[in-house]
Parts: C-alpha cells; structure tokens; sequence
C-alpha cells in the first residue's frame, strides 16, 4: 500500500471515522547550494520518490495525532510545543488554527516512506502534507507557495528549528526528473532536467536539527553581516557579496566568521555553475563541484564529520562515481554520490558490498514530484 491508502486506513482505525481529507508530500536531497538557503542563495535539490501522507479530520477537542514509526499524542488543543514529534503537525495547524474546520482540535494520521534523521527532509514533508492536507479539508484550492509558507512557519516558530526554505520549496513545487533551481532570495524557481543517477549512503549517525550546531551557524552568519554592515551598508544578505570582492571583505571578519562566509559566497556559485552544468550535459563539471562542495562544508562550515568524509572518500573511490559529498545539515545524516546516467544500481550495490564502510543503507535516489491531495476511499 501506499503511504496514503496507509495513512487512510490508519486514520480509520484509530479514530473510528473518515478523515477529511488526505495529502503527501515527497523528502528531497540537494544536489547541491548546502547551508546558503538562509543567506539568500540558490540551492538545487530533487524531491524523492518516497512520501509522507497526512489524513486529517476532526479532533473533538484535541489534538490527536498517530503515526506508523511513532507513539500516538493526544493533547489539549491548542497546544504548547513540547519537543514530540507531533510539533511538527500542531505548528501547522497553528498556523491555520482560524479555519473553522480547526475549531473542534485535530485528528491526524501520518504514514511516510521518507526516512527520518538522514538528511531527507522528513519534517518538511511532514509540515507540507499536513499544511495541504488541512487546506483542502478547509475547502480551500491548494497553492503551493502558500502551502510551503505555513510548513515553513510551523517549523521555524513553533517548533523552533530556524531552518530556510529549501525543504518546504522542494516538496511543493518538485518535478518527477527534474532538480529545481531556487533563488531563496527571489524565490525564483526554474526546473533543471536531472539525465545524472543519484545514490545516497546513509552513515548511521542521526541528529535531530533542533539540538546541532544549525542554530550556531546562523547566529554567525547573522554576527558576519553586522560586523560588515558599517562598510557595506546595502549588504542585505551574504550572497549578495560579489565573489570578486570576496578576498577584501573576509579581511573584516575574525575566523571563523571569515571561514563561514567563503563557503557561503562560493558555494552560491557553486550552484549556478551546476545548474548550468547540468543543462549542458556536462556531468564531469557537476561531480567536480559536488566534491568541491564537500571540502568547503568539511573545511569551512564544519558541519562534517570523520564518519561522513570516510564514506564521501569510499563512494569517490567507487567506478562510475562523479562526486560525492555530506547532504543535509550535515553533523551526521547521509552521503550523496553523483553518478554516471545509468550507474545508480551498480554504485549502490558496490557501497552496499563495502564491508570497511558499514553503511546501514543504500538507496538509489528515484526523484519525485511534489506535494500532492490524495484521494480515498
Ligand atoms: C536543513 C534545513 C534547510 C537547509 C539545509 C542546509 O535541511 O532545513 O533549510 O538550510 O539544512 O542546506
């Protein structure tokens, strides 16, 4: 079954009724622009072929919520975060909690095939599904950009994870076969045809987003820009430091600030150069700045660790491999290898064979389309 004729099927029985209405949204993986959605860059992630779907209905009062991988919530509505897995759902709702279809609690059942705490994004997937879940229980036509929004919100204020838009971008408007170009600045969004394999290693080190060093870096990033605000007043964000200038103005900040905003800067056009690499079919330049991606995330923001740089070196080490890098966050998660079109399977099952390596799991990345209603029976 899928995820939301499980989520239907959930919701039935545990709260002995029909849900209002169903949605699914994908996870994703950045091929790459990691860490510079907050500072205003563009980022190039491709939604995953794995889902989380969100069935919604009445909560009596309450806030009920149930889920295949965790222990049901019930709760007073509305409700206070309380760091459970529920937050993610009762952000959202908090954000739409003036639809009158809110006004009698929540009811939610959640099945999901995106795997949790790799690096896949499933909390936006979460948070989207159940924005657009309730939105179409309220009647209301499903916009996408509004949908991505409230995710957004019910992440980064209710549940306290200062994350930017990337996730909740891509699990909205992804495109099956297609990376999305985002300007997180403009919001700018333009569909790259992927023609490359992707194959992603998890390393078996998990985190959980709220409790990394997520929050420190953009306090950095924060401290940077007002360190250099009195010689650059009209420096909105750091990608908007022009790459030429770079060296002068890394002159200003004291390490590891200086460090922090190299990566930024380069990284920003990392992306567009492989974005444009992408759609020339140049897939040697892509692996080139993936591995080149990795070294700034390891060298400069340092948010790797021994365990990801050991798989990213086995996995470059590997026939058919373009590039490989840590994805996410980082500080755990998962390793994305760039591969030849076709390679996937082959490079998959050489990584999986890799004693020395370990690796839990092996996935040959399908890419996905994004948020979706479901319907039921
Ligand atoms: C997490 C956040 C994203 C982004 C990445 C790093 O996935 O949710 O907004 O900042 O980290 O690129």
């Amino acid at each position: 079954m899928n995820p939301a004729a499980r989520a239907a099927a959930l919701f039935r029985a545990s709260f002995a009724m029909a849900p209002g209405a169903i949605a699914s949204a994908p996870g994703r993986v950045n091929l790459i622009g990691e860490h510079v959605d907050y500072h205003g860059g563009s980022v190039l992630p491709v939604a995953t072929a794995e889902r989380t779907a969100v069935a919604v209905g009445p909560g009596r009062g309450r806030l009920r919520a149930v889920s295949e991988h965790a222990p049901p919530v019930e709760v007073p509505w509305p409700h206070a975060a309380g760091r459970a897995w529920s937050d993610y759902v009762a952000g959202v709702a908090q954000q739409l909690r003036h639809e009158p279809v809110l006004a009698d609690g929540l009811a939610v059942a959640v099945a999901s095939d995106v795997p949790i705490g790799v690096g896949l994004s499933s909390s936006a997937a979460l948070g989207v599904a159940t924005a657009a879940a309730i939105t179409t229980w309220a009647g209301r036509p499903l916009v996408p950009r509004e949908v991505a929004d409230i995710a957004f919100k019910g992440e980064t204020e209710y549940v306290g994870m200062p994350c930017g838009l990337m996730d909740q971008l891509a699990a909205t408007h992804a495109e099956a076969g297609a990376a999305l170009l985002i300007d997180c600045r403009s919001l700018t969004i333009e569909s790259v045809p992927l023609g490359l394999d992707l194959v992603l290693a998890e390393s078996g080190e998990t985190r959980g987003l709220r409790d990394s060093a997520y929050g420190e870096r953009r306090r950095e990033g924060a401290e940077a820009l007002r360190l250099l605000r009195p010689s650059f007043p009209a420096l909105l964000c750091l990608v908007d430091i022009p790459p030429a200038r770079l060296a002068t103005v890394l002159r200003q900040l004291p390490p590891p600030l200086d460090r922090r905003v190299r990566h930024v800067v380069n990284e920003n056009q990392r992306t567009i150069l492989a974005a444009r690499a992408l759609r020339a079919g140049d897939h040697a330049a892509v692996g080139t700045l993936v591995n080149a991606s990795h070294e700034s995330l390891r060298e400069l923001y340092a948010c790797s660790t021994p365990r990801l740089d050991q798989i990213v070196a086995g996995a470059r080490a590997v026939p058919r491999v373009l590039g490989a890098r840590m994805v996410g966050a980082g500080w755990g998660g998962a390793v994305l290898a760039i591969v030849e079109p076709g390679a996937g399977g082959a490079v998959a099952a050489h990584l999986r064979a890799d004693k020395a390596l370990g690796l839990p799991a092996v996935r040959v990345v399908r890419p996905g389309s994004g948020v979706a209603v479901e319907a039921y029976p």
